[in-house]
């Protein structure tokens, strides 16, 4: 009998085919299908998989119907929404070196009963930096570095877990750990691997976090499969320039995915920032050109940012502009914009903008914002000290509704600014927080009145 055991599967969307081609039918990307050979499942192989009988694991009644348990650690509760489901898994991804590992031995020493995994480190490295990052304030510290293992084998983290069954257990990474006798880290293993995970996870209770690297293009493990096989999918972003991380959910099955956790990467491992607003802040001159102070959203939390332009007069050939923080093509936008509809001179300018502190944004709010330091930095003028500016700006320079405006204006009054350039219509019907003063613009060019 000859059944086909080999499918291909888009590294892009995950879809999978019988018959490779060099488009992905599903999502339309070039070059994206990858050979993957299914799992078989003969009498030969159940015997060679030592005795994991997985299949006839009864899932127990205690670990059904069980609440979410908090991870102790605020900013992480935040974006899985309370906490760990019991036997769930979570897949944690992010480029080297960002901090997951870092992350994952975090939450494991918050737990009584967890237990950690090390395909990549040796036990004794895991074991002195978990006590650097507070294990040796714990008073049971030696039980505690007893949970810490450095390992390859697949069949004895899966037998750990399945004989101590802990509340939680981190397995670092996907890529690093594989059944004795078949390769590590090929697209195949990986993903039987992490289905192997995930049935131990939800027949012992165990919450599991699963570490995955990103390769170049974003992709966890690999292949985006992984990403149907587990609960919910976590991305630890930031770069290596600035301390700031954050945490997103790009998936989860036990929650929303909106909300992001904040943390800041320091000697002593990741502090949580639970007032982004202060942080982003922290280091802000008391006036100067160029810089201008807004509000952006991240889930249910407003952070109050300082976006910063600079503008030079071009000497040779075309304008330069670069940023950070902000999609380029949002730059040059505005800068069309405010060379149509004021006097601003674009075509013979380079342009350089950055959002301190690292932040990335997408939220188009920051338009005006971002309109306000060009124009105060073209001018030579610096914005009043006190003063948020919030606002999209349309084709046209019309200054659109900003969505959660209130909210906004209440962080940034709580801050202490007093005064706010909003759009003059918004969608919801905006009441002045105590101590500020709404100006209300219709348009770019009003922005420069405004300034005058
Ligand atoms: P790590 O958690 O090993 O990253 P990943 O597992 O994602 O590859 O973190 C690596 C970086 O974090 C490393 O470059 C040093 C830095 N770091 C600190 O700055 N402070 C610390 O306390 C720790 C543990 C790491
Ligand atoms: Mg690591």
């Amino acid at each position: 009998m000859a059944k086909k055991d080999t499918t291909y599967v888009c590294t892009e969307c995950g879809n999978d085919f019988a018959k490779w081609s060099g488009q992905c039918a599903a999502c339309g990307e070039w070059n994206t299908l990858k050979e993957f050979r299914e799992a078989k499942s003969s009498k030969a192989d159940e015997k060679k998989s030592q005795g994991l009988d997985l299949m006839t694991v009864e899932i127990p009644e205690s670990t059904l119907g069980k609440e979410k348990f908090s991870s102790g650690i605020s900013e992480v509760d935040r974006v899985l929404q309370e906490g760990f489901f019991p036997g769930s898994v979570m897949l944690l991804g992010g480029n080297p070196g960002v901090g997951k590992s870092t992350l994952a031995l975090q939450l494991f020493l918050q737990q009584e009963t967890a237990m950690y995994f090390s395909g990549e480190e040796s036990r004794e490295q895991v074991k002195a930096r978990a006590l650097r990052l507070g294990g040796n304030k714990n008073a049971s510290k030696d039980a505690l570095l007893e949970r810490i293992f450095s390992s390859h084998a697949l069949e004895d983290i899966i037998t750990t877990i399945q004989k101590h069954q802990p509340a939680l257990a981190v397995v670092d990474s996907i890529q690093m750990v594989g059944l004795s006798g078949a390769g590590l880290g090929n697209m195949q293993s990986i993903r039987e691997n992490a289905e192997l995970l995930v049935k131990v996870a939800k027949a012992t209770g165990t919450a599991l976090i699963i570490i995955g690297h990103v390769t170049k293009n974003d992709e966890i493990a690999g292949p985006k499969i992984l990403e149907h096989v587990v609960d919910g999918v976590l991305y630890f972003e930031g770069d290596n320039e600035t301390g700031l991380r954050m945490l997103r959910a790009s998936k989860n099955r036990f929650g929303s995915t909106h909300e992001v956790g904040v943390f800041e990467m320091v000697g002593e491992g990741l502090k949580e920032v639970s007032n982004p607003s202060e942080y982003f802040l922290q280091q802000r001159p008391e006036s100067s050109a160029g810089a201008c102070i807004s509000v952006v959203r991240e889930g249910t939390r407003s952070f109050v940012i300082e976006l910063q332009a600079l503008t030079v007069k071009t000497n040779f050939g075309l304008p330069r502009r670069t940023s950070h923080g902000i999609d380029l093509s949002r730059v040059h936008l505005m800068l069309a914009v405010l060379s149509k509809f004021t006097a601003f001179p674009a075509e013979n300018l380079d342009g350089y903008v950055n959002i301190v502190g690292g932040l990335k944004v997408k939220d188009p709010a920051l338009d005006l914002a971002l309109c306000a330091a060009f124009l105060s930095s073209r001018n030579n003028k610096p914005l009043p000290a006190t003063t948020i500016v919030l606002g999209e700006v349309g084709l046209s320079g019309e200054i659109r509704s900003v969505g959660n405006l209130q909210q906004r204006l209440e962080e940034s009054a709580r801050l202490g600014f007093s005064q706010a350039y909003i759009p003059f219509h918004n969608r919801e019907t905006i009441k002045a927080p105590k101590g500020m003063e709404l100006v209300k613009l219709h348009n770019v060019g009003d922005l420069l009145k405004a300034f005058k």
